[in-house]
């Protein structure tokens, strides 16, 4: 583990919002990336269907604004979506200029960028790279920049554990190692002028998710710990198509094959989308979502009630009329892992079922990603600018990222904080014994399975409060191993998920309403008068809930 003492700026998290903006930072001084695995385990190496970008002038960029704006169903801060989509085409001329190679017509390498399209765009505008890992290409390109700049260090393998806040703002980070080998090593203390953070999603709060496991919401609840408010986190958008083969993980089913023509089919063979939507199985994420969960569920397609533990396995996607596609070339590492699994698109049904897959609220921040702690930044999926209001677009994610990444990175340049020494080191702690380890991991899976039976596609007063008095009795458990000065790397990821599972809670029991991912069964309309609005919480740090317009 890397063991400076101090560095001018300190990102955490090494998908594209922390690469992008550790590039521009080091034009103007020394950076160290914190990442909890290697620079290539981060949500953004597991996207798939690609990155979405308006590259052919202003018409173009003004559609591209509709459909972000659309499909967050009433809540966009338009004036985030207008910096994502008019700065998004320069984002992604620089990546492609430092070296990502996106897919093109011809074998040349040299022909027009092949462009796909997926639910709720109104044309093709999605690049893609190597046919379905447009997030592997990214990352890869994004770090082969970053590795050669001589002012950007990485500690892989390092989680920050804790933000030291002094006279209201942040001016250290506490890290601690976090691979198989980290044993009792200690702690250490980093002061810098501001820290980033950019270290994604939480999708492991949920049992089904299409996340890797590295994506326990730790820059988010840190956030939270040291003060910052959070926002929109009622709204976390569940994928409608997550493998389905029992014991097999959520393996991504890209949207990107429904966007070249696939079909969804219930237990009868029949296209159901046409009951529910007309743009059929290109209709906004959430309600693709909900359509399946509820033809999981044998619900008719207004039904609202119905068990929110939601089982969708009888649904499949069909690829099997596209003769003209040659779809391993198309989705060949998608076809890879199905043929593991005996499963082949060209031949057989793939069986799906939603699963959570990108939170839209976050760490709630300016658009040039302060928070509201200073010294504090957020870009990424870890923050929320209201950019994806209640459901993001497809393909928003990767753009997202970089467009804030670097802006977020601008912002710590020009507030230019002084280094201010913090006064005590970090503090020591004792390592878990095993028992204790096999408690935290029990722990976890319960409020895992919790969150997704009482806070996942289909809400209601009743189960929310169930689920929040089950995250409540995890919390405390998980505190009192922590009140005994003990601390390993999966007992601070339990403690991210506990805390981002309350602010999940809260938020959702407190929007009386449903609007995109957010459906409450107990108030399955949409209430304008009310809530046109973004939810705050923990501001003044209470659990408590805000609504305000933006
Ligand atoms: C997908 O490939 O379906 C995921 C893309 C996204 O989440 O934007």
């Amino acid at each position: 583990m890397t063991k400076l003492s101090q560095v001018d700026f300190l990102v955490m998290g090494a998908g594209v919002a922390g690469l992008r903006a550790a590039v521009e930072l080091a034009r103007h001084g020394d950076v160290l990336v914190v990442t909890k695995e290697s620079v290539a385990e981060s949500n953004t190496h597991y996207a798939q269907g690609g990155i979405a970008v308006a590259m052919e002038g202003d018409e173009d960029v003004a559609l591209h604004l509709e459909d972000t704006v659309n499909a967050g169903d009433g809540i966009v801060y338009r004036p985030a979506a207008e910096a994502l989509v008019s700065e998004g085409p320069l984002r992604v001329a620089e990546l492609i200029e430092w070296g990502a190679s996106f897919d093109r017509e011809g074998d040349t390498g040299a022909g027009e960028l092949l462009r796909t399209r997926e639910g709720a765009h109104s044309l093709p505008r999605i690049l893609h790279a190597n046919g379905d890992a447009t997030g592997a290409e990214i990352s890869r390109s994004l770090a082969a920049f970053a590795h050669v700049h001589k002012r950007i260090r990485f500690a892989e393998w390092t989680m920050v554990t804790g933000l030291v806040v002094a006279d209201g703002r942040v001016i250290a980070a506490d890290l601690a190692p976090a691979g198989p080998l980290a044993g009792d090593s200690k702690p250490h203390r980093i002061n810098t002028r501001s820290v980033l953070i950019a270290a994604g999603g939480a999708g492991q709060v949920y049992s089904d998710t299409t996340n890797p496991a590295v994506a326990t919401g730790d820059g988010i609840a840190l956030a939270a710990q040291a003060g910052a408010e959070l926002a929109d986190m009622e709204f976390y958008q569940f994928h409608p198509t997550a493998l389905s083969l029992p014991g097999v993980p959520r393996f991504l089913i890209s949207e990107a094959l429904r966007g070249e023509g696939a079909y969804l089919r219930n237990d009868r063979g029949e296209r159901f989308m046409e009951r529910y939507h007309p743009l059929l199985e290109l209709a906004p994420r959430d309600v693709v979502a909900r359509a399946i969960a509820r033809e999981g569920m044998g619900a008719s397609p207004d039904s609202v009630s119905g068990s929110p533990s939601v089982d969708s396995r009888v649904v499949h996607l069909d690829m099997r009329h596209l003769h003209s596609l040659n779809i391993r070339d198309r989705f060949p590492g998608i076809s890879a892992f199905l043929a593991q699994h005996g499963l082949d698109l060209a031949r057989d049904l793939i069986p799906v079922r939603p699963a959570a897959h990108y939170l839209m609220g976050g760490i709630k921040t300016d658009l040039a990603g302060r928070t509201s702690l200073p010294g504090l930044y957020a870009a990424g999926e870890a923050a929320c600018t209201g950019v994806h209001g209640a459901n993001r677009l497809a393909s928003n994610s990767l753009l997202e990222g970089l467009v804030f990444g670097a802006r977020a990175a601008q912002s710590m340049l020009a507030d230019s904080l002084p280094l201010v020494p913090a006064d005590a080191p970090a503090a020591d702690h004792k390592p878990l014994s095993v028992n204790e380890e096999a408690l935290v991991e029990d722990l976890i899976a319960n409020l895992q399975a919790s969150m997704w039976a009482y806070a996942g596609l289909l809400r209601q007063e009743s189960t929310l409060r169930e689920g929040l008095a089950a995250q409540e009795a995890c919390g405390a458990s998980l505190a009192k191993l922590a009140e005994q000065g003990k601390s390993s790397r999966r007992l601070a990821e339990a403690q991210a998920m506990s805390r981002v599972a309350h602010a999940i809670l809260h938020s959702a029991l407190a929007r009386t309403e449903s609007r995109g991912a957010h459906f409450r069964n107990d108030f399955p309309k949409r209430d304008d008068a009310q809530f046109l609005k973004h939810s705050i919480f923990a501001r003044g740090g209470e659990a408590q809930v805000l609504f305000e317009a933006w």
